[in-house]
């Protein structure tokens, strides 16, 4: 297979617009198309590893820890036998290396958060600890391993301007950043997309983040909704990089997201299903974007006033 790996950074500095959805949809979708994807979980609130993988709770607030690795053998070695995206950002990954965790879906595996740890990260303010931060992600997976291991390193991010997220956008070939139609969302659109232009400022032109687009996700035909996705339509600094498609808000999209979810995946509902259908469109216009071997989505813009909900 193709030695170059390809990572997705899934961003947007505004909670709740579907990041961690999307995600999920992207893994899922370049799964059904037999890549071989590594999930990165970058928000302390570990949203995204809870779905994949049996996470525990240490202290006494709570913080979500990795489950034991299948992997580990008692006694066989000084592992503690977790292993999270965390370690990269501790030190504690020169010691034990990079374990991600596989998951029920054989094509899919994750490197899980670990709450307490990771907002230790985000409070970093020391210049030389948080550049090292910063890089970290990058050379971690840019190295010859990863490329044999996996195709597609898909990053969810936490809802902030932090290291973390920082370093995720760092690490990235790719950038999609979903979002609500709605006034604060938008606004935050502004600040990713200026983050983007900051981040290739410092990269040679053959190393460019590619910036696929910004997806308006939860969308529903009501005159407010409309209303700013026509004015997002004609902002000069946003409209060239609306994704000509949307994703609606559909129940199925959040029962998706519990871990006894039935089916388990909207890829496994009918292909007569909307909210199917908008996910393979928009994920196969993503991975098309992304040059991987996947057909370009039949679907063209909608307009907005035809976005029905059928619920
Ligand atoms: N298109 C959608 N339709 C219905 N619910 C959605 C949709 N997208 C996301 N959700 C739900 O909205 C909530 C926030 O989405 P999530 O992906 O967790 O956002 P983020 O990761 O950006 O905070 C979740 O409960 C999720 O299930
Ligand atoms: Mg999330």
């Amino acid at each position: 297979m193709d030695t170059q790996i390809r990572i997705l950074v899934v961003c947007q500095n505004k909670g709740g617009d579907g990041k961690s959805t999307l995600t999920r949809l992207v893994a899922e979708f370049a799964s059904r198309n037999q890549l071989r994807v590594l999930l990165i979980d970058m928000d302390p609130q570990c949203n995204l590893s809870k779905r994949f993988l049996a996470m525990e709770t240490r202290g006494g607030l709570g913080a979500a820890i990795p489950p034991v690795h299948p992997d580990y053998v008692e006694g066989a070695d000084d592992w503690d036998g977790r292993s999270s995206i965390a370690d990269a950002f501790t030190g504690r990954i020169n010691k034990y290396g990079l374990a991600p965790y596989p998951t029920p879906d054989e094509h899919i595996d994750i490197l899980p958060g670990s709450g307490q740890e990771m907002r230790e990260a985000e409070l970093v303010r020391r210049e030389e600890v948080l550049e090292k931060i910063v890089e970290q992600l990058r050379v971690l997976l840019h190295s010859p391993d990863m490329a044999e291991l996996y195709d597609l390193v898909v990053i969810d991010t936490p809802p902030a301007k932090s290291p973390l997220v920082q370093s995720a956008i760092r690490a990235a070939t790719h950038m999609v950043i979903p979002t609500q139609m709605a006034q604060q969302s938008i606004e935050g659109l502004h600040e990713m997309i200026l983050q983007w232009r900051i981040e290739n400022r410092n990269r040679p032109a053959a190393e460019q983040l590619q910036l696929i687009g910004v997806l308006p996700n939860k969308c529903r035909p009501v005159a407010i909704q409309t209303g700013l996705r026509d004015a997002l339509g004609k902002d000069k600094a946003l409209a060239p990089f609306l994704i000509p498609m949307k994703i609606g808000e559909r129940t199925v999209f959040a029962e998706a997201d519990h871990p006894d979810a039935q089916p388990k995946s909207v890829f496994d509902l009918p292909t007569s299903d909307k909210a199917r259908q908008e996910a393979t469109a928009a994920c196969s216009y993503i991975l098309h974007r992304m040059q991987f071997p996947v057909e370009a989505p039949a679907v063209a813009a909608e307009p907005m006033t035809e976005w029905v909900d059928h619920e």
